[in-house]
């Protein structure tokens, strides 16, 4: 249920830049223990980091704006920032459009994008079963059915099969399990509670399965491609230095900076030389 509210709030702000209803109804959970007066119709999600900043604000909330923008991010599921990063780049292309995601887990960041752009065709993919059929489940229900390709498959086990399935396209998003195991057993209790492990746990350095994305996308991508990536903050500077040692045909491009200026989203580029 509450996969498929963040999923709802993610889809209206990136297909209208407003968020509806669940996410007014999601701070007026907040506004029960006195918050400050938001407008029942629709707003954005900059209306609402304001509303709060000042309501912070008079009531002596350290760092009001942070406070703000932390817990607007959190409540969209922190997913609109990649979504937004790579519709910038897609919507530029004017020839047929096609995407790969993998973990897909309820589908967020897949759906948007096709929401958003009519012309794509989207594959996704996670290893686990019941991520699968929430995604499926999600895109019957906005009725992105048609464009979107779903394969149960784990990038490890299943490598050449993704391989195949997924092969020759302009973009490939993720946003893969990239805690340290280290940070695990300091989760928020609600969140150790209801996600699963394999879906968070990237393993001593967080890159586990980062290094395995980074390696299928230097073959998945088409040349001039582009992958995007959801990272830990200490990550994008250990994922440049590894894909100039590993990796001689993808190169790094960018790192881009969440809501709270954390440097978080990493972009490559695959480029062949002959
Ligand atoms: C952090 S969640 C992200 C889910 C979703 N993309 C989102 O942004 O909400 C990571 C996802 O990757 C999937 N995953 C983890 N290991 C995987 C693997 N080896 N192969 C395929 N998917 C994997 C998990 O099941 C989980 O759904």
């Amino acid at each position: 249920m509450w996969r498929r509210r963040v999923l709802n709030e993610v889809l209206t702000f990136v297909g209208c830049r407003n968020i509806k209803t669940q996410f007014v109804w999601a701070l007026s959970a907040v506004r029960a223990c006195s918050g400050p007066a938001l407008p029942v119709h629709r707003i954005t999600a900059l209306q609402a980091v304001h509303s709060w900043s000042q309501h912070f604000q008079e009531e002596g909330v350290s760092e009001p704006d942070l406070s703000s923008r932390y817990i607007t991010a959190h409540v969209l599921g922190a997913k609109t920032e990649l979504v937004e990063i790579v519709l910038s780049d897609l919507r530029e292309k004017t020839e047929s459009l096609s995407a790969v995601e993998v973990g897909c887990g309820s589908g967020a960041i897949s759906l948007s994008l096709l929401k958003s752009l009519p012309q794509l065709k989207a594959v996704a993919l996670d290893q686990s079963a019941d991520a699968v059929s929430l995604t499926k489940e999600n895109a019957l229900s906005l009725g992105l059915e048609d464009r979107l390709q779903l394969y149960h498959l784990d990038i490890f086990k299943d490598a050449e099969t993704v391989l195949k399935c997924c092969g020759g396209v302009p973009a490939l998003v993720s946003n893969p399990p990239y805690l340290y195991t280290e940070d695990m057993s300091s989760l928020q209790p609600e969140v150790q509670r209801f996600e699963d492990a394999a879906a968070l746990d990237g393993g001593a350095d967080g890159l586990t399965a980062i290094r395995q994305v980074l390696s299928l996308a230097s073959q998945i991508l088409l040349n001039h491609g582009r992958l995007y990536l959801e990272v830990d903050p200490r990550h994008p500077p250990l994922i440049r230095r590894w894909v100039e040692s590993h990796l001689e045909t993808l190169h790094y491009v960018q790192t881009k900076h969440d809501f709270n200026n954390r440097p978080r989203f990493c972009i490559l580029q695959k480029e062949e030389t002959n």
